[in-house]
């Protein structure tokens, strides 16, 4: 196993890439931070606590459909593919796949947090010790961190995207990442991917503004972030976390609110805020099953099937690269 870790010149131009995102993000008319800089290592860890809260029922319900259906989502896959899952976090809902999947050719994870997928490979290492895994840190929206893959020979490559991680991506960006999953698969290779579906807003805020406060502190950790790693000084008890459901967008948004007029310095820049003004951190899309599909077919591929709960909060899909 191997992780492609950054060396110090790439930890520079990360952090030189994190500085002009986020000038750039709060420069603008409406105030926005990319949501992938939200998992540092602190914030990848919060997210875990995340999954755990009661009012969070992604996970659990993806988790579910899962357990329920791993022999007929083994089937649909096949034997002897090669898992790649971007965005994979702490890789925990992939190791009972890869328990189940006959002779899987091995596993490729990457993800922008490089501590946490360390630590998920040391721990995929010792429960399945005949597994190959690549884990590649980075940001799976550039072509770079898939280079690798074309140099591991495979009869079946399957792109494995649970977590509705697709709903933070805006309809048409959403597409694009299709297609460049496309692209690094072949024809009828494969693709299982959760999202979250279309639901009463009531249930849907309360997972993004849990009663435990959990995704506040998420949602804040970022201006920690910015605050440690580019030296800036926001002040966290001057901004409130906000959820809410879109209906016309079908889609959660969180922001960071700032309850007063002030300002704040990011390395020698000066951002001002007004009262009630907002940081749009996040989008989580949600998709009724057909649109979903149409999704699927606009970004290269054809769908084939997909599990869903019996309450039908959540769907897996699997389709095929065209
Ligand atoms: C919602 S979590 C899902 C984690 C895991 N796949 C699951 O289903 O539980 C999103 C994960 O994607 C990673 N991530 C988000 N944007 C990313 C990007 N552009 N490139 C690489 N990783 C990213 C985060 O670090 C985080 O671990």
């Amino acid at each position: 196993m191997k992780a492609a870790l950054s060396s110090v010149p790439e930890k520079q131009q990360q952090d030189s890439e994190f500085l002009r995102e986020v000038l750039e993000g709060l420069g603008g008319k409406r105030k926005t931070l990319p949501c992938k800089y939200l998992y540092d290592e602190v914030g990848s860890r919060l997210f875990e606590d995340i999954c755990e809260v009661g009012d969070y029922y992604l996970t659990r319900t993806e988790a579910s459909i899962f357990a329920n259906n791993l022999r007929d989502i083994a089937s649909e896959i096949g034997r002897d593919a090669l898992l790649i899952e971007p965005g994979a976090g702490n890789c925990e809902k992939v190791e009972a796949l890869l328990a189940v999947l006959e002779s899987p050719r091995g596993y490729y994870p990457i993800d922008i947090s490089p501590e946490i997928l360390l630590d998920a490979e040391r721990r995929i290492k010792a429960n399945l010790p005949e597994m190959q895994v690549w884990s590649e840190v980075g940001d799976f929206t550039q072509p770079g961190v898939w280079d690798r893959l074309s140099m591991i020979p495979s009869r079946k490559r399957v792109v494995f995207f649970p977590g509705s991680t697709i709903g933070n991506f805006e309809p048409e960006k959403a597409e694009e990442l299709l297609e460049m999953f496309a692209a690094n698969l072949g024809t009828g290779d494969g693709l299982l991917i959760g999202t979250d579906l279309v639901k009463d807003s009531v249930r849907l805020e309360r997972a993004y503004h849990d009663s435990e406060h959990v995704t506040e502190k998420f949602n804040k950790n970022l201006l920690s972030r910015i605050n440690s790693e580019l030296g800036a000084d926001f002040d966290l008890s001057l901004f409130a976390h906000r959820a809410f459901y879109h209906q016309l967008r079908k889609r959660v948004e969180m922001h960071l609110v700032s309850l007063k007029k002030h300002s704040v310095s990011i390395a020698d820049t000066r951002v001002d805020f007004s009262e009630g003004e907002t940081i749009h951190t996040e989008n989580s899309h949600k998709y009724s099953v057909s649109d979903f599909n149409q999704l699927l077919a606009r970004g290269g591929f054809r769908p084939i099937c997909h599990w869903k709960d019996s309450a039908d909060s959540y769907a897996i899909h699997y389709a095929q690269a065209i």
